[in-house]
């Protein structure tokens, strides 16, 4: 394991609108950390003209392109000290929950798992009544399904990995975790 001082974060984004625009937000306020697009998130990020905020982040961006997930490597590499998978579509969360890993950013949560690294998961659908952002700014009313809370739910029971609800909690368990490191 490498020492924590070189260890960098790792950023997964999955093909959800909703509470895209607020993570790279957050995203644009951290240092040393890599990007890994789901293959949806790299055309959602698109629909929604989030391109040039995702650039001015700075940071890496790792695509899905290959069938094995080869940047899940970096893992075995201990490059990273936590992996944060924001947002997480309920497609993502349905997979991650039964253990799945098929795709880049699904690996990437089971790979984290298995090297004993943690993760923050924001997930989309953690509430029955949401407003989402569509593209062009507009806000859509959504009701997840009770087996997308169900899924939530039960990802949340998984060793080392956190849950979260919001973008302020969000915020806090980064911040609690990049203090927990030095
Ligand atoms: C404009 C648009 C917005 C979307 N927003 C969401 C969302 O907020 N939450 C969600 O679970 N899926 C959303 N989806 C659907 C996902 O992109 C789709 O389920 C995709 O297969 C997810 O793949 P991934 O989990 O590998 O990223 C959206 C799709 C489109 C076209």
């Amino acid at each position: 394991m490498k020492a924590v001082s070189t260890q960098r974060l790792a950023w997964a984004i999955t093909g959800s609108g909703h509470y895209l625009r607020e993570s790279l937000e957050i995203l644009s306020t951290l240092q040393d950390v890599d990007i890994f697009l789901s293959r949806a998130a790299a055309e959602i990020i698109q629909q929604y003209g989030f391109q040039a905020q995702l650039e001015e982040t700075g940071h890496r961006v790792y695509q899905d392109k290959t069938a094995s997930s080869v940047p899940v490597e970096l893992f075995y590499q201990g490059k990273y000290h936590t992996l944060v998978i924001a947002p997480a579509t309920s497609n993502t969360i349905a997979k991650m929950a039964y253990g799945f890993s098929d795709s880049l950013v699904t690996n990437l949560f089971a790979q984290a798992g298995k090297t004993r690294v943690p993760s923050i998961v924001f997930a989309c659908d953690t509430a029955p009544e949401l407003e989402s952002e569509a593209p062009r700014e507009n806000m859509v009313k959504v009701y997840p399904r009770q087996i997308d809370l169900d899924n939530v739910a039960k990802l949340a029971c998984f060793e080392a990995t956190k849950v979260v609800a919001d973008m302020a909690e969000l915020t806090h368990a980064i911040h609690e975790r990049l203090i927990g490191l030095k």
